[in-house]
């Protein structure tokens, strides 16, 4: 889709549709500006009160004019409205239009809100909900049509904020769409090697430093974890390492690289089972925020660190009593083989010690628990740091991926004590997501760590949310950029 600005005046403006912003209570004198684009047709709607503006409503007017359809979208109660409305509502009128098999699109720019912030929200809402999946299809094509051509209309001052933010929102969508379109491809395709491939790529394209670590150097390195839980695996296991080189802080994102979790031998029921083709998000998360850093230029040394293999059961897989031995040198009894993404994060984020970073941020579709706790709304955080916690939840506010925090007490640690090794995988199912959090922090030896459980939100089965289309939702990225931007600020 082709992403435009347009700063003439509306008389001048031709378009199959035009979106138009009103507040809750609106009259026919807020839509006197319009009249001459329409004909009138708009203020009839509104005095009959068929479109109030009352919040995410729309109303669709055709005229026989240049702008040949105008669709009033409602933005609800004026003092309530921000950025994350303003995301949403464009995403969902992109939706109506889309709709209307209509090629292109404009959208007019929302007042009350900083004109480069409103076009921020408004590009991002709208990519975000136009998102397709269809690298598999191969019938029925003319339904997945996509939109060619989207035009913010926005009157001339602000044009150069606007301009800027219209760019900058495409490269986060880009690199939201990449990381989607990684979680959403079967686990056939997207291998550990896969992930690995991909890696390389992305170390070319935007010349940054990748290490990959194959089976016999983690053999050496005494990464115990990500060698018992590839096992069960006929697929190679591979330990991925981005350095992205852009300034003194170090920063290191983990991210949980299980390309297809059945379980293992605690394999897991049937049902939904397909979903778990998804247990990589964290590793998509973590290349896209590689590939916006490089991009956007971020100050900072970021370093990707992702352990990638299957969980599967098999002749040689790891079993429940299995005792093993991480790369900080603590040993874990295997209580639960479906209890893996901890296993393999412990030697990642035992390794990060070697970069001496500044912060560590963990992303992982870690724990059922906490999906119980918190749904699709927010993601589970956990950290040992009250400024790391401020600043992601600010992040989180701000880029519309929320984050809250869920407490890290050491009384957790004796729900996973073990009598034969140092820990135990899994403890009983009370607090769940808090006990595979407290397991990772037995590895962490950085004094700014969070460890986000996105395993409610990293994927969606129902699309309710318009900027959240069924399938992988790309989380972590917004939130990891807006955090970047204000950390130190
Ligand atoms: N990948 C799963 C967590 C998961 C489950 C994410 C469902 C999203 C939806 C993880 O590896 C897992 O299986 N966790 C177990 C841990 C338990 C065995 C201690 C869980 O949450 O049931
Ligand atoms: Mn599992
Ligand atoms: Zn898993």
């Amino acid at each position: 889709m082709k992403t435009t600005l347009f700063t003439e005046n509306l008389t001048e403006l031709r378009t199959e549709a035009l979106i138009i912003g009103l507040y809750d209570d609106c009259d026919s004198s807020d839509v006197e500006s319009y009249e001459n684009i329409s004909d009138g047709l708009i203020s009839d709607i509104i005095k009959d009160k068929e479109f109030t503006g009352k919040y995410g409503q729309i109303s669709i007017v055709r005229t026989k004019k240049a702008i040949k359809r105008i669709i009033l979208l409602g933005l609800g109660k004026r003092n309530e409205f921000d950025l994350n409305k303003a995301r949403e509502l464009a995403g969902k009128a992109a939706l109506f239009v889309k709709d209307k098999c209509v090629k292109e699109f404009s959208f007019l720019i929302f007042e009350d809100l900083m004109p480069g912030d409103a076009a921020y929200a408004i590009v991002e809402g709208t990519k975000l909900a136009l998102y397709q999946f269809i690298d598999f299809k191969t019938q029925d094509l003319e339904d997945f049509k996509q939109i060619e051509q989207f035009t913010l209309v926005a009157n001339g001052n602000n044009f150069i904020d606007i301009d800027k933010a219209i760019k900058k929102a495409l490269v986060v969508s880009d690199a939201i769409y990449y990381v989607r379109g990684l979680q959403n491809k079967p686990s056939n395709i997207v291998t550990p090697t896969y992930l690995a491939n991909e890696a390389i790529k992305l170390a070319r394209r935007f010349q940054i430093k990748c290490t990959i670590f194959e089976k016999k150097d983690l053999v050496k390195m005494g990464m115990g974890g990500i060698l018992a839980v590839n096992k069960g695996s006929q697929h190679p296991l591979k330990f991925i390492v981005l350095d992205y080189n852009g300034g003194k802080e170090t920063i290191c994102f983990v991210g949980k690289g299980i390309t297809f979790d059945s379980g293992g031998i605690s394999i897991k029921p049937a049902a939904d089972m397909d979903e778990m083709k998804f247990d990589m998000s964290g590793a998509a998360t973590v290349f896209g925020i590689i590939q916006l850093a490089a991009i956007l230029k971020l100050p900072y040394r970021i370093i990707g660190l992702i352990p990638a293999t299957e969980n599967l059961p098999g002749g040689n897989a790891y079993k429940p009593g299995d005792i093993i031995k991480h790369y900080n040198g603590k040993t874990s009894e295997i209580i639960n083989t479906d209890a893996e993404g901890r296993l393999v994060l412990a030697d990642a984020l035992a390794y990060t010690k070697n970069y001496n970073p500044k912060v560590v941020i963990d992303f992982a579709t870690l724990t059922g628990a906490c999906v119980v706790s918190l749904g699709d709304v927010y993601t589970g955080l956990f950290t040992n740091s009250n400024e790391l916690a401020n600043k992601l939840s600010e992040a989180g506010e701000k880029s519309g991926e929320l984050v809250w925090r869920l407490p890290l007490h050491d009384k957790y640690k004796d729900y996973i004590k073990s009598n034969v090794a140092d820990l135990k995988n899994a403890g009983p199912r009370d607090a769940g997501a808090n006990t595979a959090a407290v397991f990772l922090k037995e590895f962490v030896q950085c004094k700014n760590w969070a460890h986000l459980d996105i395993a409610g939100t990293a994927w969606t089965k129902n699309g309710k949310d318009p900027i959240r289309p069924v399938g992988g939702t790309g989380v972590g990225v917004r939130l990891a950029l807006e955090f970047l931007e204000n950390w130190k600020k």
